[in-house]
């Protein structure tokens, strides 16, 4: 019995060090912009902290060694995004704008797959081996075969929630009358021909997709991973995340529904300790007293200083009439005319800044962790947008009654001037921004620990395809019950049918009695 009872445990005691020790886990975050790997690097940097050993495929290494964190450098993707960049306004219809972001993200994806040290260390048949992949949830496709390489359960990080792109990952839905497209810049509460355009724009980029971006992205995969693509089909492999982590929460844009495997955790990147400010900032803030300060930044992507120079100049014009002073993200030494009023700088501590209680508002691109920022610390904001998302962030923050936004390209100096003076002085956006705080704050653990919960749940769990929902396992016919509405469609035609020809009989027989009574009439 002793004895029995030993040998049982043994296995057990043996396996205990191994759950505790740490997981080999591949990260592949490419994207080029620093914003997104801003977002995730506090969460990849706590795993390592937990004693997993984190290799991180990107385009921003660390400037210092951080232990248990190793980078893959990619700096080939930011050749797609000089693309992008000089190309953006290049499209004119709907169709052409997904093909060009569709274009994008495969040229990273390619990318990622021709770098030397990709090719080496993780493609290379038993070179390395890892427990967990995780991945920008991004129409980066083809990379996740490594899954299937490595057979390693997937997670799936999506920096702007999700879509129906992200969706599918795992089997998730986003109706569409009510969660608009990110691109779109509208609010869950749409009018008819809002909802028209919602409808018609999804299924162009749905049909760009399947049509013109999922061959290519099923090519990379069959050339790169020709061991496992015989046996694994990429649109398998799409289909079995084994978890969301989403970059949103309820309490930021609007409620709407997830499977029990996408789990929000927006604002991942923040952090809940803010840092004593820089000595000279610090005192620009004092210094500004009741008045109070503003901040101003366009975020990493976009530069203040290739603005136009007449929309420079508008703005300095603006600034100084105003009694607030400004901090200004602004990526030049100098700056012609610049009032005393603006500290510029190339780089802010911007949560550090938001937290302070002299900062009475925030002027910002709309960018998400911008937006996620101001909310989490109270601050109003002056949204002036330039693309993707920052639209649509900016129009909850309008909806919402915590910011205001204006045209950057047509801006005026005094309506510029006047919108900072109404969300300065109004208590109305102050409050409101507050209590969006209060909402966001009110949860029971971080946005980060959150994720980090969930990553090692995954791991405990060996993939926990126990979340999957059966969706994953059906057609688009049987899961829109297109099958059930054709078989009711033929049985009431059926029935109809049926109905039409017992009556067309009856009416004949009918006529042919009333045709013989005549006749009968007639002989009388
Ligand atoms: C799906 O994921 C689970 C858990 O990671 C794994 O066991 C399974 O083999 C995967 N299935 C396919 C078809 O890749």
């Amino acid at each position: 019995m002793f004895s029995l009872r030993l040998c049982c445990l043994l296995p057990l005691v043996l396996l205990l060090p191994s759950l505790l020790d740490g997981a080999r886990i591949l990260a592949i975050f490419p994207f080029p912009g620093p914003s997104q790997y801003i977002n995730v690097l506090p969460y990849l940097k706590g795993l390592a902290s937990r004693g997993h050993e984190v290799t991180s495929v990107n385009a921003f290494p660390q400037k210092k060694p951080v232990k248990n964190f190793r980078d893959i450098v990619v700096p080939e993707v930011f050749q797609s995004y000089d693309d992008i960049i000089s190309n953006i306004e290049a499209y004119r219809n709907v169709w052409q704008e997904n093909t060009f972001i569709n274009d994008f993200f495969i040229s990273i994806t390619k990318k990622v797959f021709e770098n030397a040290e990709v090719q080496r260390e993780l493609l290379k048949p038993g070179k390395a081996q890892y427990d967990l992949i995780i991945v920008e949830a991004l129409r980066t496709d083809a990379l996740y075969g490594f899954s299937a390489h490595f057979n390693a359960p997937i997670i799936g990080l999506s920096t702007f929630g999700t879509d129906w792109n992200v969706d599918e990952l795992v089997g998730n839905t986003s109706p569409i009358s009510y969660t608009p497209l990110v691109t779109a810049g509208l609010s869950d509460h749409m009018t008819y021909w809002q909802r028209v355009r919602n409808f018609f724009e999804t299924a162009i980029a749905w049909l760009n997709w399947k049509l013109m971006y999922i061959p290519v992205q099923n090519q990379l995969y069959e050339q790169y991973f020709p061991h496992v693509a015989q046996k694994k089909p990429l649109a398998e492999l799409s289909k079995n995340f084994s978890l969301i982590l989403l970059n949103q929460h309820f309490s930021l844009s609007f409620p709407r529904p997830y499977v029990p495997n996408m789990i929000e955790v927006g604002g991942l990147h923040i952090s809940h300790t803010p840092a004593p400010l820089p000595k000279e900032i610090e005192e620009f803030i004092q210094g500004a007293g009741s008045a109070g300060v503003i901040y101003f930044s366009l975020g990493s992507n976009i530069r203040s200083k290739d603005l136009p120079q007449e929309r420079k100049q508008m703005l300095l014009k603006a600034f100084a009439s105003i009694p607030q002073r400004v901090l200004w993200k602004f990526e030049d030494d100098q700056l012609p005319d610049k009032p005393a009023n603006v500290f510029l700088s190339k780089w802010f501590p911007q949560p550090d800044i938001l937290a302070h209680p002299n900062v009475k508002l925030f002027i910002t691109h709309g960018g998400l962790l911008s937006t996620i920022e101001s909310i989490h610390h109270g601050k109003p904001v002056l949204g002036l947008p330039f693309f993707y998302d920052q639209f649509l962030n900016v129009e909850r923050a309008k909806r919402a009654g915590f910011g205001l936004g204006l045209d950057h390209k047509e801006m005026t100096t005094s309506e510029f001037k006047q919108t900072i003076e109404r969300l300065i002085n109004d208590p109305k956006f102050s409050t409101t921004a507050q209590l969006m705080s209060a909402r966001y704050r009110d949860q029971p653990m971080s946005p980060q620990e959150t994720a980090i919960w969930w990553t090692e749940y995954v791991l405990r769990h060996k993939g926990a395809s126990h979340m999957r929902v059966a969706a994953q396992d059906l057609s688009f016919v049987a899961y829109h019950s297109l099958d059930v509405f054709g078989m009711f469609l033929v049985v009431g035609i059926l029935i109809l049918v049926t109905i039409y020809v017992v009556l067309k009989k009856l009416l004949c027989s009918l006529q042919g009695q009333q045709v013989s009574g005549k006749d009968k009439l007639k002989h009388h």
